[in-house]
């Protein structure tokens, strides 16, 4: 989908021009891939609009820098700021939001000790991730996530979207909306950029991350979601044949938020409907995101707006 823009992006503690907002094309990051990011929604609600989960984000964030010896010299309260200082001055709602920390123009070779820290955070309209109404026909992927010791999973780095792309791509040539990744040793591990559910015999399940998955933050929201409904919830290893066999399987991510599957490699998952677990799942989900439901959990962010656009769905 092109990008639709705004007025300001935010970049090392100052507001400035979108069309400003550019690096050098011999910046480290353009060669050697050193990028983590975060992808973060903001809903629209009756009275405004608030953040979803933003410091679990921006921690998120603070952690694939660790990881990557990225030294970032901002807080994590000054970024959470940031990120409403950057909605409110665009005000544009409902809207994703994208903070990226890179390592921008300074020196070449793979180390990274002369290139300096870099930090954007850019708002725009996003609609809808995950294609097909009534459910997602979606295959497994012939590529593996990245092997342990290799990548890290935990990390939301930029380089391990060229996994990310090879699994969509083939996904998208051969006419899925989505491709599921297993890991290094044959098991489930999640899709492109989302993490993934399988119901069966009315259990929820979903692979830990020690299968080379992304700590989710809708994740780890389906999860609470779930418990407080009154839920079985496990995780663990899962192999590849229970997603033929399910009953229910969906799509939890920012992007994808809840989105149920209906078939994989042409299997038809359950009565291939949305499932009851997955309504429901998704009905919490989405009411405490928009503000219809309490927010129970304390997982909403207000922001300010003056004016509100809706997002091109
Ligand atoms: C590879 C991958 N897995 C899982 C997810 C879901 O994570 P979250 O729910 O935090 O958006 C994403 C999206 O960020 C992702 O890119």
């Amino acid at each position: 989908m092109p990008i639709q823009t705004t007025p300001n992006i935010w970049h090392n503690g100052k507001l400035i021009p979108w069309e400003q907002a550019t690096i050098h094309v011999m910046s480290h990051v353009v060669h050697y891939g050193s990028s983590v990011f975060e992808g973060i929604r903001c809903y629209s609600q009756p009275s405004g609009a608030a953040i979803f989960r933003l410091p679990e984000h921006m921690q998120r964030l603070l952690d694939s820098a660790k990881i990557y010896r990225m030294d970032v010299p901002y807080s994590l309260e000054e970024l959470c700021a940031a990120v409403v200082d950057v909605i409110e001055a665009n005000g544009v709602s409902p809207c994703y939001i994208r903070p990226i920390i890179l390592r921008g123009y300074g020196e070449i070779g793979v180390s990274p000790k002369g290139s300096p820290i870099e930090v954007y955070i850019a708002n725009f309209p996003w609609g809808k991730y995950i294609q097909g109404s009534g459910g997602a026909d979606v295959c497994v992927s012939s590529w593996n996530r990245m092997a342990p010791n290799t990548l890290p999973s935990l990390a939301k780095a930029g380089a391990n979207y060229m996994n990310s792309q090879l699994i969509h791509m083939e996904a998208e040539v051969n006419g899925y909306a989505e491709g599921i990744a297993l890991d290094v040793n044959g098991l489930i591990s999640e899709g492109s950029g989302e993490n993934v559910f399988v119901v069966r015999n009315g259990v929820l399940y979903t692979p830990p991350l020690a299968n080379s998955a992304l700590s989710g933050i809708t994740r780890d929201s389906v999860l609470t979601i779930a418990r407080h409904l009154g839920l079985p919830v496990t995780e663990q290893a899962l192999p590849r044949e229970l997603l033929y066999i399910a009953d229910e399987v969906f799509f939890s991510g920012t992007a994808a938020e809840v989105s149920s599957i209906r078939s994989v490699d042409h299997v038809t998952v359950g009565d291939g409907k949305p499932g009851e677990i997955t309504k429901k799942i998704a009905d919490e989900f989405f009411g405490i995101a928009s503000g219809l439901k309490p927010d129970r959990f304390g997982w909403l962010t207000p922001v300010k707006l003056a004016a509100t656009e809706p997002a091109a769905v």
